[in-house]
C-alpha cells in the first residue's frame, strides 16, 4: 500500500517499487558505491557542512540503512521494508532538523556522488527529480 503522506508517485517512501532502476543503475555493487560516496562527500566537502551537522557523530548506520532503503524503492531487494517495516521517512527524520538548507545539500551531495559514478544523464535526472520530491518532504522546518 503506497504511503498516504507523499503525493509523488515515484516516492522513495512508497512500498512499491517504481520499476527496476536498480538495474539500470548496474546493480547492487553500483548502488553501493554511491551511497559510500555520498556519506564521503558529506565528510569531505565544506559545502555540505550544514547537512553532515544535522548527523550524529557516526555515518555508519546511515550509509547502511541507505543502502539498504535506497535497493528496495529501486526494485531490488526489500532489505530495509525486511528489517524495519515500513520506511515512514518523514516521521523517522522528524529528530533532525531538516530546512531548505539541509534538502538542497542533501540533494546536491548525491547529484555529485552520481556525476562521479558517472551515471546516465536520464537515469540520473530522474532520480534527481524523485529525490527533490522526498527531500522537500521531510522538510520539518
Ligand atoms: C533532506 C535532507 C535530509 C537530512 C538532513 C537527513 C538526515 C538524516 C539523519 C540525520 C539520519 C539518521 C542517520 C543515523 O541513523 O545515524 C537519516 C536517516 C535516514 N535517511 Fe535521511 N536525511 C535527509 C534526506 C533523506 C532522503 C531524501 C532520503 C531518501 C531518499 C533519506 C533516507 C534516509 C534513511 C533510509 C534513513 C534511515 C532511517 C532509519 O531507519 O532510522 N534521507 N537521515
Amino acid at each position: 500500500m503506497p504511503s498516504t503522506e507523499n503525493p509523488t508517485t515515484l516516492s522513495p517512501d512508497d512500498d512499491e517499487a517504481p520499476s527496476n532502476l536498480i538495474a539500470l543503475l548496474g546493480g547492487e555493487p553500483v548502488l553501493q558505491a554511491l551511497v559510500e560516496r555520498f556519506y564521503d562527500l558529506m565528510e569531505l566537502e565544506p559545502d555540505y557542512a550544514a547537512l553532515r551537522a544535522a548527523h550524529g557523530a557516526l555515518l555508519t548506520q546511515a550509509r547502511q540503512k541507505l543502502f539498504w532503503f535506497l535497493s528496495g524503492w529501486m526494485g531490488g531487494p526489500q532489505y530495509y521494508i525486511e528489517r524495519f517495516g515500513h520506511p515512514r521517512l518523514r516521521l523517522r527524520h522528524m529528530p533532525f532538523s531538516i530546512g531548505i538548507l539541509e534538502r538542497d545539500q542533501w540533494l546536491a551531495c548525491m547529484d555529485q556522488a552520481m556525476g562521479e559514478l558517472q551515471i546516465d544523464a536520464t537515469l540520473r535526472a530522474r532520480l534527481r527529480e524523485s529525490f527533490f520530491q522526498t527531500a522537500d518532504w521531510m522538510r520539518n522546518r
